[in-house]
């Protein structure tokens, strides 16, 4: 029996950051900490954080009305939405139920996917099989986050790195010699210690003790992460580009999840890929999980750096241990 697989790809893009502006100068307000040392080690000048009464979802309503419109799809014909997320409204239902009603996107399933930061590559990997099954023709993919609620703003390690913000995507079949060339998923689960947020879950349910020692916030060993991050940057890179038989000088633009512009930079050396080939907006947005990779893409499209036949790398990491590539060559259904 002939399997027939189809090639997936992204047709519409769609993003949203809320309004309030968080320079680096506010925080030495409230921390130990100084806008020379945030810059220095981070590349973050500033951050967006979302209203009190703004959730996850609410974001991802906003960023996929954006991508349903640039993609020039309606709410109906999606048969598939898929959350990545480590900030959901609740614990379930999943946001991506709650983004569904919001939209009125009656014929599609929904769920949501927790691999850390990584979420919005997980997701869009998972999208493209679905696809290439024929099971779904059309799929929202969503990276929303409003981190800055689960911070301990007290813990300057980790409070002056992360930002909210949406991103959306349309996935659909493109044409044979364009979409998803390869992807790649790993996870090291020895290394969920080095990124976690302790209480809120079975292990440790939530009480008056936890809440007052602060153990349902993000905590993170910093150095552990950035080492890890930066090889799971450059072997999730050069695995993509393995095992679509390609090279580093194959790669028009690499995507890379924003969380510091050292580990961007790093990454990249090691790589051999220039700078001007790295998409990088950290300084504006912080990290913003899995908002982050398509909050770049969206940018590096309407500054018209990606275009149609472009061979882009979207790669990620995060808590997990997670990390997740995805290489693409680039679809422009609006040409
Ligand atoms: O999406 C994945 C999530 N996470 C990441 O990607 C994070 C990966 N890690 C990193 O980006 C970096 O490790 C950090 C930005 C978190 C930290 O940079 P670093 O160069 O690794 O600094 P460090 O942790 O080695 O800390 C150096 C010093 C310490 O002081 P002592 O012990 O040397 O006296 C820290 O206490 O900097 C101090 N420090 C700060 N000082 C001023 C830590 N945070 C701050 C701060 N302001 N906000």
């Amino acid at each position: 029996m002939k399997c027939e697989v189809k090639r997936a790809g992204i047709v519409g893009v769609g993003t949203y950051v809320p309004e309030r502006v968080m320079t680096n100068f506010e925080l030495p307000e409230i921390l130990d900490t100084s806008d020379e040392w945030i810059r220095s080690r981070s590349g973050i000048r500033e951050r967006r954080l979302s209203a009190d009464d703004e959730s996850t979802s609410d974001m991802a309503l906003k960023a996929s009305w954006k991508a349903l419109e640039n993609a020039g799809v309606s709410p109906d014909e999606l048969d598939l939405i898929i959350i990545g997320t480590n900030t959901p409204d609740m614990l379930f239902p999943a946001s991506a139920c709650l983004l569904q009603d919001g939209l009125g996107a009656k014929n599609a399933g929904a769920f949501d996917i927790l691999a850390g930061c990584t979420g919005f590559i997980y997701a869009a990997v998972v999208a493209a099989q679905f696809i290439a099954a024929g099971t779904a023709r059309t799929v929202l993919v969503v990276g929303s986050e409003t981190l800055t609620k689960v911070l301990n703003w007290k813990d300057r390690n980790t409070c002056v790195l992360f930002g909210d913000g949406a991103g959306a995507v349309v996935m659909k079949q493109v044409p044979e010699d364009r979409g998803i060339l390869s992807v790649v998923l790993g996870s090291d689960g020895s290394g969920g210690k080095f990124l976690k947020m302790p209480a809120g879950g079975s292990r440790m349910p939530a009480t008056p003790d936890t809440v007052a020692a602060d153990l349902h916030c993000l905590q993170m060993n910093g150095r552990e992460v950035y080492k890890f991050a930066v090889r799971a940057m450059e072997e999730g890179s050069s695995e993509v580009l393995r095992r679509a038989g390609l090279t580093v000088n194959d790669v028009d633009f690499l995507v890379p999840h924003q969380a510091n512009i050292r580990i961007i930079e790093h990454a990249a050396k090691k790589l051999h890929l220039p700078m001007e080939r790295v998409v990088v907006n950290v300084d504006r947005y912080g990290n913003t999980s899995t908002a982050s990779v398509p909050l770049a893409l969206e940018e590096a499209l309407q500054n018209g750096k990606i275009k149609d036949g472009d061979n882009v790398i979207m790669i990620g990491f995060g808590a997990g241990l997670t990390w997740a590539g995805l290489l693409i060559k680039w679809y422009d259904c609006h040409r």
